[in-house]
């Protein structure tokens, strides 16, 4: 099986100590920061914003972990400068958010900075087909952006099955990225799908285990 990667998502983390949450995750072998920004109107939360992405950098960049950044918002164009300056290793924007989606994903890779595409658990994946071609990731939602704690939706393997087959198909190198409701009791059969990075952030940063505790976990279920 493809090596999986695992991307936290600081969402769930303790705001009070993010930088020794983020360590912790990535000490415990986690290879991608992933970082939630919504504005309160494209998903009803605000969280966060470039400020976080210039914080969490540097520890990223210690470990040589990837700031993936998922972008929650409205008009993603207006902030895509503000996030690559931050140092946002990938920018992954909403299809329902870009009526210029091919411009889009041109403007996030003429700032230095890996595009990704994704979309929410009702809108068809043929919306991505004309541009596959042009991101490094895409990203299945397994559930309604917003908050992290949902469960995953269950009809996500078949789309992830689905995607797989259409990168495969043009011979895409992007990763495929799946985000929400993702545990140990369902990540092996989410890679088994086609998955290459697995975000999960609640199953990380919640519960009474630790952080190196709960990725132990996710690492014992892929190897499984
Ligand atoms: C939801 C976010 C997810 C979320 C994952 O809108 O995009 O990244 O934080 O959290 P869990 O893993 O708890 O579902
Ligand atoms: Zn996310």
């Amino acid at each position: 099986m493809t090596h999986v990667r695992l991307a936290p998502s600081i969402l769930s983390a303790d705001f009070a100590c993010l930088g020794a949450q983020v360590e912790a995750a990535l000490v415990a072998g986690a290879e991608f920061v992933h970082v939630d920004v919504m504005d309160g109107h494209f998903v009803p939360n605000i969280t966060i914003g470039p400020l976080v992405v210039k914080a969490v950098q540097p520890i990223a960049a210690r470990f040589g972990a990837t700031v993936d950044v998922h972008l929650m918002i409205a008009q993603p164009e207006r902030y895509l400068a503000d996030f690559a300056q931050a140092g946002a290793d990938i920018l992954t924007i909403h299809v329902e958010t870009c009526p210029h989606l091919h411009r889009t994903i041109q403007a996030i890779r003429e700032l230095g900075v890996r595009p990704g595409v994704t979309l929410n658990p009702a809108t068809p994946l043929v919306m991505l087909e004309e541009v596959l071609p042009d991101v490094d990731l895409v990203l299945v939602m397994s559930v309604n952006p917003g908050f992290g704690g949902q469960s995953y939706i269950p009809a996500s393997t078949a789309r992830i099955r689905r995607l797989r087959t259409m990168l495969d198909a043009i011979g895409s190198t992007a990763d495929l990225e799946v985000d929400g409701g993702i545990k140990p009791g369902n990540a092996a059969e989410i890679a088994a799908a086609g998955a290459t990075v697995l975000v999960a952030g609640s199953a990380v940063f919640g519960g009474p285990n630790s952080i190196a505790e709960n990725l132990a976990a996710f690492h014992a279920a892929l190897q499984a």
